[in-house]
């Protein structure tokens, strides 16, 4: 078996334009054995199980970053968003440069693409934290026949990496990331990276944004459908544009980064016919490659506080997204007092 083939066919079903569940989870099923067959070690046990905790957040057990794949929508997304930044760069440069920060066991996201794309035009550079991913990485590169293209694998972290000045990225990669953007360093990853690169530099995601965000009263968790989410204010937005606007003097107390306080104030008709607040996550992978709320376990909505049928008055949330052990959006929630 031409195993660079067999991804190819495999995989093609996320470039297919029209989004057919059925096929894109039989597609998901045959890449994740594949990718298990190579690797060919059980990851399930309690090494691969084991989150790691930093001083800004988690890097995920190897068993769990490999789980990232079944996520069908948001790996389909992604896929389908790196593609697209490629194509678009590689039309205006002769040579590529592809960062991957935090690759997992499988370099997931990648590996449909770069057997698509001749091995001289791109070079990658592969970043992962987590000793038992990495090293499964190196066997699977190695085994997929992928030792003469141009990958420079690091075990890194990269919320500290120093890019290589004369080498800088055109696109930089992360998913790092969970609902409302907790627990991992995808704040911390991209803050480090943005810092280092040239405008011109494209990162997926793209955009990730936080909002305040109501939901209907009266409908069961079985009904719940898109309709029934409101969002209401954004509070934190994480993208290049935003970054480059952070005032590195001002937003740094004792070398940490302090991001805007933010208040959302909800009188009561924006609020009534409702029952719970929630933050609300939606995605920018890229251009018109995106992961709406709800539509992948990164983008489930995360409800903050149940809202009282007799309210009177008016909720103020008072926000902040905070860079720690547990990174995470902070928030304090005023209610009004009932009737
Ligand atoms: C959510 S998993 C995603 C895995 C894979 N990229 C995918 O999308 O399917 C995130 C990966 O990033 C790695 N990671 C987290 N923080 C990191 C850091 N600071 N530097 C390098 N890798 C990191 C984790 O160990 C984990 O393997």
């Amino acid at each position: 078996m031409d195993i660079q083939k067999e991804i190819i066919r495999i995989t093609s079903e996320y470039f297919e334009d029209n989004l057919d569940y059925h096929k894109l989870s039989i597609a998901s099923k045959e890449y994740k054995l594949l990718l298990n067959k190579i690797c060919g070690r059980n990851i399930d046990i309690e090494k691969g199980r084991d989150d790691i905790g930093f001083d800004n957040g988690w890097a995920l057990g190897t068993f769990w970053a490999a789980l990232c794949l079944d996520d069908l929508i948001r790996t389909r997304q992604f896929i389908r968003g790196i593609n697209k930044a490629i194509q678009e760069k590689i039309k205006k440069q002769k040579s590529l440069h592809i960062l991957y920060a935090g690759t997992g066991p499988f370099a997931t996201l990648i590996l449909p693409i770069i057997f698509r794309y001749s091995k001289q035009k791109i070079k990658y550079t592969f970043l992962e934290i987590n000793p038992l991913s990495f090293e499964i990485l190196q066997g699977v590169i190695s085994k997929l026949g992928l030792k003469d293209y141009n990958i420079k694998l690091e075990r890194e972290d990269a919320t500290k990496y120093q890019i290589d000045f004369n080498d800088k990225p055109d696109i930089i990669i992360s998913e790092t990331m969970q609902n409302a953007l907790a627990k991992e360093q995808q704040v911390s990853i991209f803050l480090n990276l943005m810092n280092q690169v040239n405008e011109g530099t494209i990162f997926i995601p793209e955009k990730i944004e936080l909002s305040i965000g109501l939901k209907k009263a009266g409908i069961s968790e079985e009904e719940t459908q898109i309709k029934h989410y409101q969002k209401e204010e954004k509070i934190f937005d994480l993208s290049k544009e935003a970054m480059f606007h952070l005032n590195p003097i001002e937003s740094k107390l004792n070398g940490e980064i302090l991001f805007d306080k933010r208040q959302t104030t909800l009188d009561e008709k924006r609020f009534r016919g409702f029952s719970q607040l929630l933050i609300l996550t939606e995605i920018q992978v890229y251009k018109d490659e995106k992961i709406g709320i709800n539509k992948s376990g990164l983008t489930t909505p995360k409800i903050i506080k149940d809202i009282p049928s007799d309210l009177k008055g008016s909720i103020i949330i008072n926000t902040q997204y905070k860079i720690s052990a547990q990174p995470e959006l902070e928030y304090i929630i005023t209610l009004p007092n009932p009737r």
